[in-house]
């Protein structure tokens, strides 16, 4: 496992982590708390330091599986959480009012059993909202008081993360940055890596599209997110991915390794963080930090085909 430094925090994270919305198990389908545990413990044996999960993840399922892992690890690890829907109320709704965003601060920290997170995100705070300010002196109080070391956001759109490098206030940014959206490489890196902030890479394999196992009529379970995927989308989507494989035959690469060495190609990218609910799934996903194999020229390709097809400029998924 290869490390990189987290933006101007200047922690050390893996540069794989372990993306933790599906083992909170009513997101990605059912899980297995024995295969969520074991998919952990793959993780760690293989040098995975950072783990980037949410409260609203299995309404706190996620955050407590982890918690219960890192006993006796906890110093060597690097916890990300994030807060700001608000699922203890009735229903789910966005709330980042500061005494929310405290009282969901403690939550986190019960659960994962740890006295300070190392990084807090503001989970998908939209344009209007950042636009307004204010939003950071909880997390510069919380800051103050140990129970956070850094804070970040994560956002859905190049216009957020502008906003949020802007602010001058985060130090790091989670967004969707994979294969078949690239947005941020032109739109964002180049002031996030000014500004020094740490690019966290969600969605690597674009909710599992990437690996190449799904088609346009694949079904997903009712506790499945992407049972929300509309037929037209999931074939937009293979239409892309077919696209960047025309120009591009990488028969030495798996399509999951491809998807995540494209992503860690890009210096301004401090981690990707694929989910995974299996020990298989982190094996192989692992492979793209441990064995790469896409040559410069590949990624070239990659990037050349997407700036140029305008097949690419629609239909981006808001997650
Ligand atoms: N708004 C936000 O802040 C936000 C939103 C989304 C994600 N995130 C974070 O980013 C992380 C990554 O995003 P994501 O988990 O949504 O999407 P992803 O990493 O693109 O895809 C994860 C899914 O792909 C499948 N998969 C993973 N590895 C595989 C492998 N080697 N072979 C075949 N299938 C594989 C698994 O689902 P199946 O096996 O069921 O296909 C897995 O749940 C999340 O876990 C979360 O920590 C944050």
């Amino acid at each position: 496992m290869k490390y990189r430094t987290l933006g101007r925090t200047g922690l050390s994270v893996s540069e794989i982590g372990f993306g933790a919305w599906a083992i909170g198990g009513t997101s990605y389908g059912p899980t297995r708390d024995e295969d969520s545990l074991d998919a952990l413990e793959a993780a760690w044996e293989h040098g995975v330091n950072f783990f980037d999960t949410a409260d609203t993840y299995g309404h706190g399922h996620s955050e407590e599986l982890i918690g219960r892992f890192l006993k006796g690890k906890r110093d060597q690890a690097v916890i990300a959480t994030k807060a700001g829907w608000d699922f203890y109320h009735g229903g789910s709704r966005q709330n980042f009012d500061p005494d929310y965003i405290r009282f969901a601060c403690g939550e986190s920290l019960r659960r994962l059993a740890t006295d300070r997170i190392d990084l807090y995100q503001l989970h998908n705070p939209r344009l209007e909202i950042l636009e307004q300010g204010g939003l950071f002196q909880v997390l510069e109080e919380l800051k103050r008081e140990g129970k956070v070391r850094y804070y970040g956001v994560s956002v859905h759109t190049p216009a957020e993360a502008l906003a949020v490098i802007r602010s001058g206030k985060a130090d790091t940014l989670q967004l969707i940055f994979n294969l078949i959206d690239q947005r941020p490489v032109l739109e964002v890196f180049p002031e996030a890596v000014e500004k020094n902030i740490g690019i966290i890479a969600r969605e690597p394999l674009a909710c599992g599209f990437l690996t190449g196992k799904y088609s346009g009529v694949s079904a997903f379970p009712k506790t499945d997110h992407r049972n929300g995927w509309s037929r037209e989308k999931k074939e937009l989507d293979l239409q892309k991915l077919s696209r960047l494989r025309a120009s591009l035959k990488t028969e030495r690469v798996s399509p999951v390794e491809e998807a995540l060495e494209f992503v860690l190609s890009f210096e301004a990218v401090s981690a990707a963080i694929p989910g995974a609910k299996t020990r298989l799934q982190v094996l192989q996903n692992l492979k793209a930090s441990e064995d790469p194999k896409l040559r410069i020229e590949e990624i070239s390709v990659l990037r050349r085909v997407y700036e140029s097809d305008e097949i690419f400029k629609t239909g981006f998924y808001r997650n």
